[in-house]
């Protein structure tokens, strides 16, 4: 049965999306029309992938969470659904945050999210009540489980909070239903809690998988956990971070944390602990695991602190990452471009050994929607540069700048003059190293943003451009001589 307000929604989007469709990105996933934010249930189901996300149809700013639906087999293109999900219940009639989904052996999809009801605290504060729920459909419409909410206080460990309960990731692993679910425990700071179900209905609360202790931000939102190169990772997005030397920036933040599970005590002993992206703009990322053995993560492509920073001429507003296959290298996670996107490579352009002496413009590179990666080396033997800059979504008015420093090791990037008229932070600096003296710069772009991913996905920073498109030079520039190669593709999607 498909409520009243999830027919309205879905009745807005017959009416207004095909209306935004000369607006959108190529390849990065939007909800078409109005906001959206964190990627959920991001997960396979026969033999495609699906991907929902926090959705509100009606404007272009955050409202009461529907889900948004969408659905790929590359990675690459998408095809749009019918929104999945509105908040028509007692138990979510202030939204359906953030959760899982997985495909049930008899075949069915089923999805878990965060049911949000605003209740009055004793204080008189007016605060969310949050629980978790479930529906079930077959891949286009779901029906909410009349037993909802499935989780609940009940199941708190002592001292866990009932107003930050939320966002559910689940995976089936043995015969059994897991679920990691974001708290805020007694000390107000952020944890993870394990959930176990034989059927995934009933479930059981198992342990706290791992807890931030107030060293890692406060309320740790949209846990995600797996297995990966023989370690077991977990994501998370901090609430309320505090900046930690170049590797974690305040505010709404994201963290991986990667070590060994004690699957007796049901505990990660972490023995790494990293940034995810070092942009400004990623939040909230999921994973899924490939037909083929990849484990693939994607993420809202925005930051919390900027959503209120909108073009207005745009009727939508928030996107998601590129999707990025994760591998562990040398302790680190380590991200590199979903590799579909490479049979959407058209026109090549390709210079090798360039002199870059000063300032100079190549032949042929430029664009807005691309996939070129630049490698630079020092030009004498021995002999330094300071800087090497590259100039991207460039013309008279505009550029965002990539800045390497070999002596410091570190990457800026800065968008103060993307255009973005609204925030007064637009730079990220991050640790980055050559190896060898060699620095590999692979840049994607499309229409409204730009992801790097340094020395094969070492590091990778997101960021949202808002440049008019027609600002589209390239420049390379260095106060030294540096030996470059570049390799240019056009993307056609
Ligand atoms: C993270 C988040 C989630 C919540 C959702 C609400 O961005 O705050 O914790 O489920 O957004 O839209």
């Amino acid at each position: 049965m498909i409520s009243k307000s999830l027919q309205k929604a879905r009745d807005f989007e017959k009416k207004y999306l095909p209306y935004t469709l000369s607006e959108q990105p190529s390849f990065h996933v939007t909800g078409g029309i109005g906001w959206i934010n964190d990627p959920n249930g991001f997960a396979p189901y026969k033999g495609e992938y699906h991907l929902f996300f926090q959705y509100y149809p009606y404007d272009t700013k955050w409202g009461p969470m529907h889900w948004g639906h969408v659905k790929t087999r590359d990675f690459i293109r998408w095809e749009r659904l019918p929104a999945a999900l509105a908040p028509d219940a007692e138990y979510d009639r202030d939204g359906c945050f953030s959760g899982g989904a997985i495909e049930l052996e008899d075949g069915r999809h089923l999805l878990m999210y965060t049911g949000v009801r605003n209740q009055r605290r004793r204080n008189g504060k007016l605060d969310y009540y949050q629980t978790q729920c479930i529906a079930i459909g077959d891949g286009v419409d779901y029906e909410k489980l009349a037993d909802n909410p499935v989780i609940d206080a009940s199941s708190l460990p002592e001292g866990g909070s009932v107003h930050d309960f939320r966002d559910p990731k689940l995976w089936r692993e043995n015969g059994k239903y897991y679920a990691v679910i974001g708290n805020r425990p007694a000390d107000g700071s952020g944890s993870i809690l394990l959930f176990e179900s034989e059927d995934a209905r009933h479930w059981s609360y198992v342990s706290v998988l791992a807890a931030s202790h107030n060293q890692y931000g406060r309320m740790w939102e949209c846990p995600d956990f797996f297995p990966l190169d023989g370690q077991h990772v977990l994501l998370t997005s901090p609430q309320e971070m505090s900046a930690i030397g170049l590797e974690f920036h305040p505010g709404n933040a994201n963290v991986c944390l990667i070590g060994q599970y004690d699957r007796k005590a049901h505990h990660l002993n972490r023995e790494h602990v990293q940034a995810i992206d070092y942009g400004l703009d990623f939040y909230a990322p999921q994973t899924l695991l490939t037909d083929d053995g990849r484990r693939v993560m994607i993420a809202w492509m925005q930051n919390w602190e900027t959503s209120a920073c909108r073009l207005q001429e745009l009727r939508f507003m928030g996107q998601m990452t590129l999707p990025r296959e994760l591998s562990i290298r040398d302790g680190r996670l380590c991200q590199k471009p979903i590799r579909e996107l490479e049979a959407c490579r058209g026109v090549r352009i390709e210079y090798r050994n360039v002199l870059i002496n000063g300032e100079a413009n190549l032949r042929g590179i430029s664009g807005r929607c691309l996939d070129m990666t630049v490698t630079v080396r020092s030009g004498k033997e021995k002999s330094m540069y300071k800087w090497f800059r590259l100039y991207v979504a460039k013309d008279g008015e505009h550029f965002t700048m990539i800045r390497y420093r070999p002596d410091t090791g570190t990457i800026k990037v800065d968008r103060t003059h993307s255009g973005f008229p609204h925030d007064i932070v637009n730079v990220r600096e991050f640790p980055a190293g050559d190896k060898n003296g060699v620095l590999k710069l692979r840049v994607i772009m499309d229409r409204y943003s730009l992801e790097l991913f340094v020395n094969d996905g070492e590091q990778a920073a997101s960021f949202v451009l808002y440049t008019p498109p027609e600002a589209a030079s390239i420049s390379f520039s260095s106060d030294g001589s540096v030996l470059v190669d570049v390799e240019k593709y056009e993307l056609q999607v």
